[in-house]
This record gives structure tokens, sequence and C-alpha cells, in this order.
């Protein structure tokens, strides 16, 4: 059904102005001034954006919907985690391909596919997991690719798992340069990770608590400093996830300044929680355990200044969503089994515009490009992360004067606790569109499952 938005303030990552927007066909076909619904088609369905914003449809970047790891399976399906995310005003997801080592490439983009396919109600697309490296193993990401998977995700942490070795990772970056890929990836260097924790744990020290001790800033910045050698070396480029700290973006910085080719992604935990909820009585630390970690708290307003000055790129979640009392649980009687992550795919969108613009942290504009439009330019996803003639119509009218606050008890994600429990949102996306169709509206869902699809893309553009 043609939309017509009438009456909004439009933000771009560029731009700020009022007008009618009226999209048919998925796309955007005119911005005007004033845009008569008499001069539009019959059955024209008619938004009242008055009072509030429109953004482009938000973008996360990193999520973990289908994720064996650790010992159990993340809980949400593409029904909770897409459904989730456009309440919260995210109308593209970008998952993870995580193969075990064994695993084909080729097999393992099959199956994360067919666990979206025909069921997300967002659009999505993937980053290719690499985890290791052979013949047969490139002839596949090569197949990858050209079926229009146009990134990579390595894991230089994780020991035995997911992480890939210095000659993995070499080849990988080296295929990624030659294709023009780019090359995300979780930078902690393993073998620290793995001597701290033994100390740690042989300490008796078995706590979430540790987790954060076990991986210090160091470890993450050494990661990073690894990464931006090795891209250098092969002109690759590349997209540090999950960026946690002060020493990470400087040793991001240094390579960037060597020339590398690189972007800086952080994660909305880092910009709104620290180390103190790891260190919440009773095992409910659990509930913050991610990695890298929830750093002190000083890390914050460094993230936030990096943000402004968009030294940081992205903000992303790493949704990762493990029960508390099934699956957190695992690790009582030591932090190295607690399933890592956090989930937040329902909360980003709210979270930094409750804390970043609300508070006078970021502009509109900073908030729009960080999460929507730099990451459809960084992936190369085409007719996304903006409001132009042409462009998908994805759209959010947000209100600022809405006042809610967060609750397991109302939240979309499967999980049985948010880690925002009680928190105060000052503003909701009020109603949220993808491709010309109303998905959600007044805090309710009301498109349909399976109205996502697999984006297509581009190499990354400016
Ligand atoms: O703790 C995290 N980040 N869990 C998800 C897996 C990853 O490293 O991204
Ligand atoms: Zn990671
Ligand atoms: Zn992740």
């Amino acid at each position: 059904m043609p939309l017509l938005i009438k009456n909004g303030r439009i933000i771009t990552s560029t731009d700020d102005y009022s007008a009618d927007i009226f999209a048919a066909d998925q796309t955007i076909s005119r911005i005007e001034k004033v845009i008569d619904l008499n001069a539009c088609p019959t059955g024209t369905e008619i938004i009242d954006a008055a009072g509030k914003y429109v953004f482009p449809g938000f973008i996360d970047p990193h999520v973990h919907v289908y994720l064996p790891f650790m010992g159990t399976y993340a809980k949400d399906t593409w029904e909770t985690a897409s459904r989730a995310a456009i309440m919260g005003g995210t109308t593209t997801l970008i998952e993870m391909i995580c193969p075990g080592k064994t695993d084909e490439p080729l097999a393992a983009y099959e199956l994360w596919l067919s666990k979206a396919k025909g069921i997300s109600a967002c659009d999505f697309t993937y980053h290719m997991g690499v985890t290791r490296w052979d013949e047969l193993a490139e002839r596949q990401l090569r197949e990858v690719v050209k079926r229009g998977i146009r990134s990579f995700k390595v894991f230089l942490a994780y020991k035995g798992a997911l992480g890939v070795d210095d000659r993995e990772l070499y080849h990988a970056l080296k295929l990624a340069r030659e294709l023009g890929v780019v090359v995300t990836a979780h930078c902690e260097n393993e073998t620290l990770v793995d001597e701290r924790q033994k100390e740690l744990l042989a300490a008796g020290k078995t706590g979430p608590e540790w987790h954060e001790p076990s991986r210090p800033v160091e470890v993450e910045a050494e990661g990073v400093q690894h990464l931006m050698t090795f891209a250098q070396m092969t002109g690759a480029e590349v997209y540090i996830v999950h960026t946690s700290c002060e020493e990470a973006i400087r040793a991001a910085q240094s390579g960037i300044a060597r020339g590398v080719r690189c972007h800086i992604e952080t994660v909305i935990p880092y910009l709104t929680l620290d180390n103190t909820y790891a260190q919440k009585p009773g095992f409910e630390g659990a509930k913050y355990v991610m990695s890298p970690p929830i750093r002190e708290k000083k890390h914050q307003s460094f993230l936030w200044d990096s943000l402004r000055a968009r030294t940081v790129s992205t903000v992303a979640t790493d949704h990762a969503p493990f029960d508390f009392e099934t699956q957190k649980t695992m690790g009582r009687d030591a932090f190295t089994k607690i399933p890592n992550g956090i989930p937040s795919v329902g909360n980003r969108v709210d979270l930094l515009y409750t804390h970043g613009v609300a508070t006078g942290r970021i502009d509109l504009h900073t908030f729009v490009d960080a999460a929507s439009t730099r990451a459809a330019r960084i992936f190369g996803l085409r007719g996304k992360g903006t409001i132009a003639i042409g462009a998908d119509a994805d759209l959010v009218v947000y209100d600022p004067a809405y006042r809610g606050r967060i609750s397991s008890k109302t939240h979309h994600m499967a999980t049985d606790y948010n880690a925002y429990e009680g928190w105060e949102l000052k503003g909701r996306s009020e109603v949220v569109m993808i491709r010309g169709s109303v998905m959600a509206r007044g805090g309710k869902f009301v498109g349909k499952m399976g109205h996502g699809r697999l984006v297509e893309r581009g190499g990354s553009y400016e």
C-alpha cells in the first residue's frame, strides 16, 4: 500500500528539514515540502509525523541470532530477534555466520540463511565467518562472496573454538583484499586470555567479576595492534567489532595513521554499562559477561567522545542472547563457562537516543550516521541508511516525547532477563516501515513475519 508520511522533521546523517515523503513499490518516490493526499493514488495510507523525527531505518551491523557457542545455543530465533529489532527501530540486521572449525563454509552459509529466510520480519545479511583455512574453505568462501555476502568475520579470540591462527588470518585477509570484501574482526589476544583465565581459576577467582581481569584492556589493544599489522601487510580493509576501551581505539588509530583502511565499531553495552555490573552479588553479574568485557566507567566518556568525533564509526549491539536461569548459570563454578553475550537488539536505538542525543553527548546526525548510514556504506547495503528518492522506504517515525521503561516482561527478545531492567527511555520508534510496509505502530508489532529479505550488496561506498 502506498504511504504518505506528513509533517515530519527528516533527519539524515547530513540533513535536517521538514517535508512530506511518499513511498510506493517499496521505495521512496517523492520528498516535497507538502504532498497533497489528493494527488496520491487511492488507498494511500497517511502517517502523521507532526512533532516527530523521521529517520532512515536503523541498521545493526553486528548481531548473533543462530549461534552455537560455549556448549549451548543463543536463545533467539529470527522470529523473536527480528520482531524485537523492529520494535526498537532497527530494520536491517547483519548477522555473524560462525561455523565450527571443521564445518564447510558453504554449508554454514546455507544453514544460517535457512534460519532467517521466509521467517525474518526485517531485512538481513551476513558477515561470513572464516574459522579455518584450506583449499576447500577458500573455494567455498569465494562462492559465498559470489552469492552476495561481501564481508568476512574473523575471531582473534576463543582459542580452540572459533579463533583463527596467524596463517589463517593472513590468508583470509589476502582473499578479502583480492575480492574487495571488508573483514570484521574480534580483537583479543587469545593466548593471553587463556593464560590469565587459568591463573585466576587456580587462585579460586571463579565469579563473573573475574571475567574482566581475565581479558584486560591490554589484551584487546594487542589484538587490535595484531590485526593492524596483518591488514597493513595484506592491504585488506578491516572493521574492528565491539571496541570497548581507549587503548584499543588508540591502537586502531595508530594503524589508520599508517594507512590501514580500518573502521571502528563500538556496541551499546560499552557506552552505557561499566564493570560494576559484572560485580553484582548473587551471580547477577553473569548477565553482564560479554567479550571484550564491560570496562571501567572512564572508558565510556572516551567512547562517547570518539563517537562524536566520528573516530568510532558505528554503534551495534553484538546481540548475543542467553537466558540467565538456564544458560548463564552454566558458569556458576567458573566464569569461563558463562556463555558470553548481552542481549540488546531491541534496545540499541532508544538507549543511544536517550543516553546520546537526549543528554547532548551526540547530535542527531551522528546518531543517524552511527546507527544506520555508516553501516550501509561500509557494508555496501545499497538503498539503505538514508532518506532519498529511490532509496528503500525503510523509515522510522520517532517520538522524542515518549517516556517509558525497559523490562524483560515487555521486551520482544526471547531471553528471560534484560540487562537494562527498569532503565528509563526518552524516546521511542512510533512507526517503523520496511520497504514501504508498516511493521510497528504505537508499540505494537503489526507486520508480517517473513517480510524480511536478504539485502543486495555492492562494495563499500562513501
Ligand atoms: O560476548 C560476546 N561478544 N559474545 C558473542 C560472540 C562475540 O564475540 O561476538
Ligand atoms: Zn566478538
Ligand atoms: Zn559478536
